[in-house]
């Protein structure tokens, strides 16, 4: 089965030349950028799919800032990051926040790419993602939730100094595990009907070590997907495992 490979450029490039450059580089590829290159990049036939970072909670429109999951659908966005840990730890959303956006994503028929991670692996990891899984997918149906790239980025490992401290495969297929007892005793999912990717600092020389993995359908990567050269061999990789 062919892997999946997603860009999350955060806020970046800069400019639109740029993340036009970028984004046809990027075949192959689902690629996530700020919401405000979307229009232009649909516009583009790069051989990749366009996804955005976030959604509103509603199409309520008294949300100054927000973009709504209409909005996201007409731009050309076919993916939508949910609960992506920036947006957790570094702008305050809570879980039940990140539930909210989820339902919002499948209800505008998006798909979604849920990030749930913990922050430090010490030795109450183990409960902290039971706990945010739980909350995380709240009220969703089984089939809801069978819909849903399930993104394990764990928050220490990302955005390191290139290679230098992306999670093992053992551990993260060990909180995949823990992850997967959550839905499936909670919502009796069948465990091969759910994806999980990995994402943490994810750079050609570590990709094929979690995309060779059959628990792992794709990565989501974050600074390597702007560097043109080395976002390609992620891809490449991502077709001969
Ligand atoms: P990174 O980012 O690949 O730069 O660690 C991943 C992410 O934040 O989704």
């Amino acid at each position: 089965m062919s892997k999946i490979v997603i860009a999350n450029w955060k806020m970046n490039p800069q400019t639109l030349v740029e993340a036009e450059n970028l984004f046809r580089a990027s075949s192959g590829a689902v690629v996530c950028p700020p919401f405000v290159y979307l229009e232009e990049l649909a516009k583009i036939d790069s051989g990749a799919v366009l996804g955005a970072q976030d959604i509103a909670v509603s199409d309520e429109p008294g949300q100054t800032g927000e973009v709504s999951g209409e909005m996201l659908k007409q731009l050309g966005a076919k993916y939508v990051i949910a609960g992506h840990s920036d947006r957790r730890w570094k702008l305050g959303e809570s879980d039940e926040t990140v539930n909210k956006k989820l339902k919002e994503v499948l209800e505008h028929e998006l798909m979604p790419i849920v990030c749930v991670g913990e922050k430090s692996r010490d030795s109450d990891f183990k409960m902290f993602l039971q706990n945010q899984v739980s909350l995380t997918f709240s009220g969703l149906t089984k089939e809801q939730i069978e819909k849903c790239l399930i993104a394990y980025e764990p928050v220490w490992a990302i955005s390191t100094t290139p290679g230098s401290r992306s999670d093992t495969p053992e551990s993260a297929i060990e909180s995949i595990k823990i992850i997967k007892e959550v839905l499936v005793e909670n919502w009796k999912l069948e465990i091969g009907n759910l994806s999980f990717l990995y994402g943490g600092s994810v750079i050609s020389t570590n990709a094929r070590d979690f995309l060779s993995l059959k628990e792992i359908s794709g990565v989501l990567v974050g600074g390597a997907s702007l560097d043109k050269e080395e976002f390609k061999k992620i891809i490449d990789i991502s077709l001969n495992v």
